[in-house]
Protein backbone atom coordinates (compact mmCIF):
# COMPACT_ATOMS: atom_id res chain seq x y z
CA UNK A 1 0.00 0.00 0.00
CA UNK A 2 1.53 3.43 -0.84
CA UNK A 3 2.38 5.77 1.88
CA UNK A 4 -0.79 7.91 0.71
CA UNK A 5 -3.54 5.33 0.64
CA UNK A 6 -1.73 4.57 4.42
CA UNK A 7 -2.29 8.09 5.10
CA UNK A 8 -6.18 7.94 3.94
CA UNK A 9 -6.77 4.77 5.17
CA UNK A 10 -5.85 6.42 8.90
CA UNK A 11 -7.52 9.58 7.56
CA UNK A 12 -10.65 7.71 7.90
CA UNK A 13 -10.33 5.91 11.13
CA UNK A 14 -9.64 8.81 12.23
CA UNK A 15 -12.72 10.59 11.92
CA UNK A 16 -14.47 7.94 13.15
CA UNK A 17 -12.85 8.59 16.59
CA UNK A 18 -13.42 12.28 16.01
CA UNK A 19 -17.21 12.09 15.26
CA UNK A 20 -17.63 10.38 18.91
CA UNK A 21 -15.53 13.04 20.65
CA UNK A 22 -16.16 16.84 21.81
CA UNK A 23 -15.08 20.43 20.65
CA UNK A 24 -11.86 20.68 21.55
CA UNK A 25 -11.07 17.58 22.74
CA UNK A 26 -7.13 16.94 22.05
CA UNK A 27 -6.17 13.58 19.85
CA UNK A 28 -3.52 11.71 21.07
CA UNK A 29 -0.06 12.56 19.78
CA UNK A 30 1.41 11.70 16.87
CA UNK A 31 4.19 9.04 18.11
CA UNK A 32 1.36 7.70 20.13
CA UNK A 33 -0.68 7.32 16.80
CA UNK A 34 2.43 5.85 15.12
CA UNK A 35 2.64 3.29 17.33
CA UNK A 36 -1.09 2.59 17.77
CA UNK A 37 -1.45 2.02 13.57
CA UNK A 38 2.04 0.84 12.98
CA UNK A 39 3.06 4.11 10.92
CA UNK A 40 5.42 6.11 10.18
CA UNK A 41 5.80 10.22 11.54
CA UNK A 42 5.10 11.06 8.24
CA UNK A 43 2.23 8.85 7.22
CA UNK A 44 0.00 10.03 10.32
CA UNK A 45 1.23 14.08 9.89
CA UNK A 46 -0.17 13.45 6.20
CA UNK A 47 -3.45 11.85 7.61
CA UNK A 48 -3.81 14.73 10.28
CA UNK A 49 -3.35 17.56 7.52
CA UNK A 50 -5.97 15.57 5.46
CA UNK A 51 -8.23 16.17 8.53
CA UNK A 52 -7.12 19.57 9.35
CA UNK A 53 -8.02 20.69 5.15
CA UNK A 54 -11.54 18.96 5.72
CA UNK A 55 -11.64 21.35 9.19
CA UNK A 56 -12.45 18.46 11.37
CA UNK A 57 -9.15 19.18 13.36
CA UNK A 58 -6.80 22.02 14.09
CA UNK A 59 -3.03 21.47 14.95
CA UNK A 60 -1.49 24.05 17.59
CA UNK A 61 2.27 24.05 17.36
CA UNK A 62 3.38 22.84 20.84
CA UNK A 63 0.31 22.27 21.66
CA UNK A 64 -1.00 19.21 20.06
CA UNK A 65 -3.92 18.57 17.34
CA UNK A 66 -7.80 19.39 18.76
CA UNK A 67 -10.81 18.17 17.46
CA UNK A 68 -13.11 21.21 15.58
CA UNK A 69 -16.85 20.84 15.55
CA UNK A 70 -17.44 23.34 12.45
CA UNK A 71 -20.71 25.19 12.86
CA UNK A 72 -22.53 24.41 9.69
CA UNK A 73 -22.00 26.88 6.67
CA UNK A 74 -25.33 29.28 6.33
CA UNK A 75 -27.73 29.32 4.05
CA UNK A 76 -26.54 31.83 1.47
CA UNK A 77 -28.82 34.62 1.24
CA UNK A 78 -28.53 36.61 -2.05
CA UNK A 79 -31.78 38.68 -1.74
CA UNK A 80 -28.88 42.27 -1.40
CA UNK A 81 -27.44 40.99 -5.31
CA UNK A 82 -31.19 41.79 -6.60
CA UNK A 83 -31.30 44.64 -4.99
CA UNK A 84 -28.14 46.03 -5.84
CA UNK A 85 -28.26 44.61 -9.33
CA UNK A 86 -31.89 46.74 -10.35
CA UNK A 87 -34.26 45.52 -12.61
CA UNK A 88 -32.72 43.01 -14.88
CA UNK A 89 -32.38 43.93 -18.78
CA UNK A 90 -32.16 40.50 -20.61
CA UNK A 91 -35.59 38.64 -20.09
CA UNK A 92 -34.08 35.15 -19.15
CA UNK A 93 -37.14 33.33 -20.32
CA UNK A 94 -36.66 34.54 -24.24
CA UNK A 95 -32.74 33.99 -23.46
CA UNK A 96 -32.98 30.92 -21.84
CA UNK A 97 -34.21 29.29 -25.30
CA UNK A 98 -31.81 30.78 -27.39
CA UNK A 99 -28.32 28.94 -26.80
CA UNK A 100 -29.63 25.76 -27.03
CA UNK A 101 -33.00 23.56 -25.80
CA UNK A 102 -34.28 20.30 -26.02
CA UNK A 103 -31.96 16.90 -25.45
CA UNK A 104 -30.61 15.10 -27.95
CA UNK A 105 -33.96 12.88 -27.76
CA UNK A 106 -36.04 15.40 -29.32
CA UNK A 107 -36.62 16.16 -32.99
CA UNK A 108 -35.29 19.34 -33.58
CA UNK A 109 -38.65 21.08 -35.67
CA UNK A 110 -37.62 24.35 -34.88
CA UNK A 111 -33.70 25.36 -34.40
CA UNK A 112 -32.30 27.80 -36.20
CA UNK A 113 -28.74 25.92 -37.20
CA UNK A 114 -27.98 22.92 -39.58
CA UNK A 115 -28.01 19.22 -39.01
CA UNK A 116 -24.24 18.34 -38.62
CA UNK A 117 -24.61 15.91 -41.30
CA UNK A 118 -25.41 19.64 -43.78
CA UNK A 119 -22.04 20.84 -42.27
CA UNK A 120 -18.57 20.70 -43.39
CA UNK A 121 -17.67 18.92 -40.74
CA UNK A 122 -14.80 16.72 -41.94
CA UNK A 123 -12.85 19.54 -43.61
CA UNK A 124 -13.65 21.94 -40.35
CA UNK A 125 -11.49 19.00 -38.57
CA UNK A 126 -8.69 18.57 -41.27
CA UNK A 127 -8.43 22.11 -41.27
CA UNK A 128 -8.83 22.62 -37.10
CA UNK A 129 -5.75 20.22 -37.15
CA UNK A 130 -3.29 22.15 -39.39
CA UNK A 131 -4.58 25.36 -37.58
CA UNK A 132 -3.82 24.21 -34.68
CA UNK A 133 0.02 23.62 -35.86
CA UNK A 134 0.18 26.67 -37.47
CA UNK A 135 2.43 29.61 -35.38
CA UNK A 136 -0.48 32.38 -36.58
CA UNK A 137 -3.19 30.47 -34.34
CA UNK A 138 -0.83 31.12 -31.36
CA UNK A 139 -0.61 35.19 -31.61
CA UNK A 140 -2.37 37.90 -30.96
CA UNK A 141 -4.55 39.22 -34.11
CA UNK A 142 -5.31 42.94 -34.77
CA UNK A 143 -8.60 43.38 -32.89
CA UNK A 144 -10.22 44.24 -35.81
CA UNK A 145 -9.44 40.96 -36.97
CA UNK A 146 -6.53 38.82 -39.15
CA UNK A 147 -6.33 41.07 -42.52
CA UNK A 148 -7.11 37.69 -44.93
CA UNK A 149 -10.37 37.33 -43.70
CA UNK A 150 -11.74 41.07 -43.34
CA UNK A 151 -10.43 40.52 -47.14
CA UNK A 152 -12.67 37.57 -47.47
CA UNK A 153 -15.82 39.54 -45.93
CA UNK A 154 -14.61 42.63 -47.39
CA UNK A 155 -14.71 40.78 -51.01
CA UNK A 156 -17.90 39.16 -51.20
CA UNK A 157 -19.44 42.22 -49.64
CA UNK A 158 -17.90 44.91 -51.93
CA UNK A 159 -16.45 46.78 -49.26
CA UNK A 160 -13.38 48.17 -48.11
CA UNK A 161 -11.45 45.47 -45.85
CA UNK A 162 -10.32 48.28 -43.36
CA UNK A 163 -14.66 48.72 -42.92
CA UNK A 164 -14.75 45.28 -41.92
CA UNK A 165 -14.68 43.73 -38.29
CA UNK A 166 -14.30 40.42 -37.01
CA UNK A 167 -16.60 39.08 -34.67
CA UNK A 168 -17.35 36.00 -32.72
CA UNK A 169 -21.02 35.28 -34.37
CA UNK A 170 -23.64 36.63 -35.41
CA UNK A 171 -24.98 37.53 -32.18
CA UNK A 172 -22.20 39.76 -30.81
CA UNK A 173 -22.61 41.36 -34.02
CA UNK A 174 -25.82 42.53 -33.12
CA UNK A 175 -24.84 43.37 -29.64
CA UNK A 176 -21.66 45.40 -30.43
CA UNK A 177 -23.97 47.15 -33.24
CA UNK A 178 -26.83 47.81 -30.72
CA UNK A 179 -24.41 49.05 -28.08
CA UNK A 180 -22.44 51.61 -30.10
CA UNK A 181 -24.97 52.59 -32.81
CA UNK A 182 -27.34 54.01 -29.70
CA UNK A 183 -26.95 55.45 -25.85
CA UNK A 184 -28.57 53.38 -23.37
CA UNK A 185 -32.38 54.59 -23.11
CA UNK A 186 -32.67 55.13 -26.85
CA UNK A 187 -34.82 53.05 -29.14
CA UNK A 188 -34.82 50.94 -31.58
CA UNK A 189 -36.53 49.94 -34.20
CA UNK A 190 -37.82 46.27 -35.35
CA UNK A 191 -39.63 45.00 -37.63
CA UNK A 192 -42.14 42.58 -35.98
CA UNK A 193 -42.23 39.26 -35.44
CA UNK A 194 -38.54 39.52 -35.56
CA UNK A 195 -35.17 37.50 -34.76
CA UNK A 196 -35.12 37.01 -30.43
CA UNK A 197 -32.08 37.52 -29.95
CA UNK A 198 -31.57 40.70 -31.61
CA UNK A 199 -34.35 41.63 -29.10
CA UNK A 200 -32.18 40.72 -26.21
CA UNK A 201 -29.28 42.37 -28.26
CA UNK A 202 -31.33 45.57 -27.93
CA UNK A 203 -31.86 44.44 -23.97
CA UNK A 204 -28.61 44.24 -23.10
CA UNK A 205 -27.19 47.47 -24.84
CA UNK A 206 -30.09 48.56 -22.32
CA UNK A 207 -32.50 50.40 -25.44
CA UNK A 208 -35.95 50.17 -25.52
CA UNK A 209 -37.46 48.66 -28.25
CA UNK A 210 -40.58 49.87 -30.82
CA UNK A 211 -41.79 46.93 -33.00
CA UNK A 212 -42.97 47.78 -36.85
CA UNK A 213 -45.11 45.02 -38.19
CA UNK A 214 -43.73 43.17 -41.74
CA UNK A 215 -45.43 41.28 -43.96
CA UNK A 216 -44.01 39.10 -46.79
CA UNK A 217 -42.45 41.74 -48.51
CA UNK A 218 -40.29 42.91 -45.03
CA UNK A 219 -41.52 45.90 -43.12
CA UNK A 220 -44.48 48.40 -43.80
CA UNK A 221 -42.93 51.67 -44.63
CA UNK A 222 -45.82 53.80 -44.01
CA UNK A 223 -45.41 52.71 -40.31
CA UNK A 224 -41.81 52.38 -40.51
CA UNK A 225 -41.68 56.42 -41.07
CA UNK A 226 -44.89 56.65 -38.48
CA UNK A 227 -42.40 55.00 -35.58
CA UNK A 228 -39.45 56.65 -36.43
CA UNK A 229 -41.60 60.06 -36.14
CA UNK A 230 -42.70 59.00 -33.13
CA UNK A 231 -39.76 57.50 -31.27
CA UNK A 232 -37.09 59.65 -32.58
CA UNK A 233 -35.23 56.42 -33.15
CA UNK A 234 -31.82 56.40 -34.57
CA UNK A 235 -31.57 52.70 -35.36
CA UNK A 236 -33.97 50.21 -37.04
CA UNK A 237 -32.61 46.49 -37.42
CA UNK A 238 -33.79 44.31 -40.28
CA UNK A 239 -33.42 41.05 -41.99
CA UNK A 240 -33.86 42.23 -45.18
CA UNK A 241 -32.80 38.50 -46.85
CA UNK A 242 -35.03 35.53 -45.12
CA UNK A 243 -36.03 37.08 -42.20
CA UNK A 244 -36.33 34.67 -38.74
CA UNK A 245 -38.99 33.65 -38.19
CA UNK A 246 -41.03 34.34 -41.46
CA UNK A 247 -38.87 33.89 -44.38
CA UNK A 248 -39.91 37.42 -45.84
CA UNK A 249 -37.54 39.60 -47.76
CA UNK A 250 -37.66 43.08 -48.42
CA UNK A 251 -38.88 44.21 -51.64
CA UNK A 252 -37.27 46.05 -54.37
CA UNK A 253 -39.31 49.15 -53.84
CA UNK A 254 -39.11 49.04 -50.35
CA UNK A 255 -35.52 48.59 -50.13
CA UNK A 256 -35.26 52.03 -51.45
CA UNK A 257 -37.85 53.41 -49.55
CA UNK A 258 -36.68 52.30 -46.43
CA UNK A 259 -32.86 53.62 -47.67
CA UNK A 260 -34.65 56.96 -47.96
CA UNK A 261 -36.03 57.09 -44.49
CA UNK A 262 -32.80 56.12 -43.10
CA UNK A 263 -31.37 59.21 -44.38
CA UNK A 264 -33.93 61.77 -44.25
CA UNK A 265 -34.01 60.61 -40.23
CA UNK A 266 -30.25 60.42 -39.90
CA UNK A 267 -30.82 57.11 -39.01
CA UNK A 268 -28.42 53.40 -38.85
CA UNK A 269 -29.56 49.98 -40.22
CA UNK A 270 -28.18 47.19 -38.71
CA UNK A 271 -29.01 44.76 -41.44
CA UNK A 272 -28.63 41.17 -40.03
CA UNK A 273 -27.21 39.54 -42.95
CA UNK A 274 -27.39 35.66 -41.22
CA UNK A 275 -28.90 34.17 -44.20
CA UNK A 276 -26.93 35.18 -47.10
CA UNK A 277 -25.56 31.47 -47.71
CA UNK A 278 -28.90 29.71 -47.68
CA UNK A 279 -31.06 31.30 -50.39
CA UNK A 280 -32.75 28.35 -52.35
CA UNK A 281 -35.04 30.00 -55.01
CA UNK A 282 -33.33 32.05 -57.26
CA UNK A 283 -30.59 34.39 -55.96
CA UNK A 284 -30.05 35.94 -52.54
CA UNK A 285 -30.68 39.58 -53.30
CA UNK A 286 -27.77 42.04 -52.77
CA UNK A 287 -26.78 43.02 -49.64
CA UNK A 288 -28.82 46.58 -48.62
CA UNK A 289 -25.50 48.39 -47.56
CA UNK A 290 -24.54 47.71 -51.80
CA UNK A 291 -27.41 50.18 -51.84
CA UNK A 292 -26.11 52.85 -49.54
CA UNK A 293 -23.51 55.41 -50.34
CA UNK A 294 -23.54 57.30 -46.84
CA UNK A 295 -22.73 54.87 -44.40
CA UNK A 296 -26.44 54.31 -42.65
CA UNK A 297 -26.09 50.33 -43.58
CA UNK A 298 -24.09 48.25 -40.91
CA UNK A 299 -24.20 45.19 -41.72
CA UNK A 300 -23.72 41.93 -39.62
CA UNK A 301 -22.78 38.74 -41.05
CA UNK A 302 -21.64 35.28 -39.80
CA UNK A 303 -20.76 31.80 -41.04
CA UNK A 304 -22.49 29.75 -37.68
CA UNK A 305 -25.21 29.11 -40.43
CA UNK A 306 -23.42 27.28 -43.23
CA UNK A 307 -20.44 26.77 -41.63
CA UNK A 308 -21.34 25.41 -37.96
CA UNK A 309 -22.16 27.03 -35.05
CA UNK A 310 -19.26 26.18 -33.28
CA UNK A 311 -17.02 28.26 -35.39
CA UNK A 312 -18.33 31.28 -33.87
CA UNK A 313 -17.24 33.69 -36.37
CA UNK A 314 -18.54 36.47 -38.07
CA UNK A 315 -17.75 40.32 -38.92
CA UNK A 316 -19.64 43.74 -38.78
CA UNK A 317 -19.01 46.03 -41.74
CA UNK A 318 -19.26 49.57 -40.69
CA UNK A 319 -18.37 52.93 -42.69
CA UNK A 320 -17.49 56.63 -41.17
CA UNK A 321 -17.21 57.35 -37.56
CA UNK A 322 -20.18 54.09 -36.97
CA UNK A 323 -17.01 51.73 -38.25
CA UNK A 324 -14.10 52.95 -36.50
CA UNK A 325 -16.32 53.57 -32.78
CA UNK A 326 -17.25 49.48 -32.97
CA UNK A 327 -13.65 48.90 -33.42
CA UNK A 328 -12.84 50.82 -30.89
CA UNK A 329 -15.23 49.08 -28.42
CA UNK A 330 -13.54 45.96 -29.95
CA UNK A 331 -10.32 46.35 -28.55
CA UNK A 332 -12.21 47.74 -25.17
CA UNK A 333 -14.28 44.11 -25.20
CA UNK A 334 -11.57 41.30 -25.84
CA UNK A 335 -8.73 42.90 -27.91
CA UNK A 336 -9.47 39.97 -30.81
CA UNK A 337 -11.40 36.69 -31.64
CA UNK A 338 -9.28 33.37 -31.01
CA UNK A 339 -6.68 33.88 -33.87
CA UNK A 340 -7.19 30.04 -34.25
CA UNK A 341 -10.65 30.26 -34.98
CA UNK A 342 -10.11 32.95 -37.47
CA UNK A 343 -7.62 30.74 -39.24
CA UNK A 344 -10.00 27.39 -39.97
CA UNK A 345 -12.62 30.46 -40.95
CA UNK A 346 -10.14 31.41 -43.22
CA UNK A 347 -8.82 28.49 -44.43
CA UNK A 348 -12.77 27.20 -45.01
CA UNK A 349 -13.50 30.62 -47.02
CA UNK A 350 -10.36 30.32 -49.02
CA UNK A 351 -10.70 26.52 -50.25
CA UNK A 352 -12.65 25.34 -52.80
CA UNK A 353 -13.94 22.72 -50.08
CA UNK A 354 -16.67 26.33 -49.46
CA UNK A 355 -18.29 26.92 -52.96
CA UNK A 356 -18.78 22.81 -53.23
CA UNK A 357 -20.42 23.07 -49.69
CA UNK A 358 -22.76 25.71 -50.37
CA UNK A 359 -24.18 23.69 -53.66
CA UNK A 360 -24.59 20.91 -51.84
CA UNK A 361 -25.85 22.61 -48.94
CA UNK A 362 -28.94 24.79 -51.10
CA UNK A 363 -29.91 21.40 -52.75
CA UNK A 364 -30.19 19.39 -49.02
CA UNK A 365 -32.06 22.18 -47.74
CA UNK A 366 -34.25 22.93 -50.59
CA UNK A 367 -35.46 19.17 -50.32
CA UNK A 368 -36.26 19.86 -46.99
CA UNK A 369 -37.70 22.82 -46.87
CA UNK A 370 -39.90 21.29 -49.84
CA UNK A 371 -40.23 17.97 -47.25
CA UNK A 372 -41.23 20.37 -44.17
CA UNK A 373 -44.14 22.42 -46.35
CA UNK A 374 -45.29 18.57 -47.33
CA UNK A 375 -45.58 17.59 -43.53
CA UNK A 376 -47.09 20.66 -42.48
CA UNK A 377 -49.94 20.52 -45.20
CA UNK A 378 -50.78 17.07 -44.85
CA UNK A 379 -50.38 16.36 -41.14
CA UNK A 380 -51.81 19.99 -39.57
CA UNK A 381 -53.95 20.97 -42.04
CA UNK A 382 -55.47 23.45 -39.56
CA UNK A 383 -51.96 25.40 -39.62
CA UNK A 384 -51.49 27.90 -42.79
CA UNK A 385 -48.16 28.34 -43.75
CA UNK A 386 -47.69 32.27 -44.15
CA UNK A 387 -45.20 32.27 -47.15
CA UNK A 388 -43.50 29.97 -48.51
CA UNK A 389 -39.78 30.75 -47.82
CA UNK A 390 -37.24 31.29 -50.30
CA UNK A 391 -34.60 30.96 -48.12
CA UNK A 392 -33.25 31.07 -44.91
CA UNK A 393 -34.47 27.86 -42.54
CA UNK A 394 -37.79 28.59 -41.49
CA UNK A 395 -41.09 28.51 -42.08
CA UNK A 396 -43.76 30.40 -40.16
CA UNK A 397 -47.58 29.00 -39.44
CA UNK A 398 -50.45 30.80 -38.16
CA UNK A 399 -52.56 28.41 -35.95
CA UNK A 400 -56.58 28.95 -35.57
CA UNK A 401 -58.05 31.44 -33.26
CA UNK A 402 -58.20 30.71 -29.58
CA UNK A 403 -55.20 28.10 -29.76
CA UNK A 404 -52.29 28.37 -26.92
CA UNK A 405 -48.81 28.49 -28.41
CA UNK A 406 -47.45 28.51 -25.01
CA UNK A 407 -49.22 25.11 -24.29
CA UNK A 408 -48.32 23.84 -27.60
CA UNK A 409 -45.17 23.93 -27.72
CA UNK A 410 -45.04 22.51 -23.74
CA UNK A 411 -47.07 19.79 -24.90
CA UNK A 412 -44.99 18.76 -28.17
CA UNK A 413 -41.63 19.35 -25.87
CA UNK A 414 -43.28 16.53 -23.60
CA UNK A 415 -44.24 14.33 -26.63
CA UNK A 416 -40.55 14.67 -27.93
CA UNK A 417 -40.52 17.44 -30.50
CA UNK A 418 -38.92 21.11 -30.56
CA UNK A 419 -41.54 23.84 -32.15
CA UNK A 420 -41.10 27.54 -31.69
CA UNK A 421 -43.49 29.35 -29.52
CA UNK A 422 -44.60 32.61 -32.01
CA UNK A 423 -44.75 34.79 -28.60
CA UNK A 424 -41.01 34.71 -28.62
CA UNK A 425 -40.50 36.20 -31.69
CA UNK A 426 -42.60 39.31 -30.46
CA UNK A 427 -41.79 42.27 -28.78
CA UNK A 428 -45.41 43.06 -27.75
CA UNK A 429 -48.50 41.10 -27.97
CA UNK A 430 -48.77 39.01 -31.09
CA UNK A 431 -51.50 39.93 -33.58
CA UNK A 432 -52.36 36.00 -33.96
CA UNK A 433 -51.00 32.76 -32.54
CA UNK A 434 -48.24 31.43 -34.62
CA UNK A 435 -45.60 28.52 -34.35
CA UNK A 436 -42.27 28.44 -36.22
CA UNK A 437 -40.77 25.48 -37.96
CA UNK A 438 -37.17 24.85 -39.32
CA UNK A 439 -36.26 22.72 -42.00
CA UNK A 440 -32.35 22.86 -41.61
CA UNK A 441 -32.04 20.66 -38.29
CA UNK A 442 -34.01 18.07 -39.00
CA UNK A 443 -34.49 15.06 -41.70
CA UNK A 444 -37.03 14.68 -44.15
CA UNK A 445 -38.10 11.53 -41.97
CA UNK A 446 -37.80 13.86 -38.76
CA UNK A 447 -40.06 16.60 -40.32
CA UNK A 448 -42.67 14.08 -41.28
CA UNK A 449 -42.72 12.12 -38.06
CA UNK A 450 -42.18 15.37 -35.85
CA UNK A 451 -45.44 16.87 -37.97
CA UNK A 452 -47.24 13.40 -37.26
CA UNK A 453 -46.27 13.73 -33.63
CA UNK A 454 -47.76 16.85 -33.09
CA UNK A 455 -51.07 16.38 -34.63
CA UNK A 456 -51.29 13.76 -32.27
CA UNK A 457 -50.37 15.78 -29.41
CA UNK A 458 -53.03 18.49 -30.33
CA UNK A 459 -55.95 15.92 -30.92
CA UNK A 460 -55.20 14.52 -27.75
C1 LIG B 1 -31.64 36.14 -37.48
C2 LIG B 1 -30.42 35.72 -36.77
N1 LIG B 1 -29.41 36.59 -36.64
C3 LIG B 1 -28.28 36.27 -35.99
C4 LIG B 1 -28.13 35.04 -35.40
C5 LIG B 1 -26.86 34.81 -34.64
O1 LIG B 1 -26.22 33.65 -34.90
P1 LIG B 1 -24.72 33.37 -34.44
O2 LIG B 1 -24.42 34.22 -33.26
O3 LIG B 1 -24.70 31.92 -34.12
O4 LIG B 1 -23.86 33.75 -35.59
C6 LIG B 1 -29.17 34.11 -35.49
C7 LIG B 1 -29.07 32.79 -34.84
O5 LIG B 1 -30.03 32.10 -34.62
C8 LIG B 1 -30.34 34.46 -36.20
O6 LIG B 1 -31.36 33.61 -36.33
Amino acid sequence: MSKDNRSSEIATLLRRRIAAAADGERLAGVRELSREYQASAATISAALAELSSLGLVRSEPGRGTFVTRSTPAPEPDFSWQSQALGPARVDPDRASRLGGYGTAEHIPLSWGYLAPELLPNDELHRMGSRAAKSSRAWVMTPSAGSPELRRMFAAEYRADPSDVQIVAGGQQGLVFAMRTLAEPGATVITESPSYPGAILAAQSAGLSIASVAADRDGIMVDRLADALERTRARVIYLQPSYANPTGAVLSQERRAQVLELAVRHGAFIIEDDWARHLGLDGSTPAPLMTDDAHGHVVTVTTLSKPASPGLRIGAIIARGPAGARLRASRTADDLCVAPMVQEIAHSLLASNVWPRHLKRLRAELTLRRDALVAAVRANLPEMSIQTVPRGGLHLWVRLPEGTDTREISAAAYAAGVLVGDGRHFFVDEPPAQFLRFSYGAATKAQLDQGTRTLARTLAA
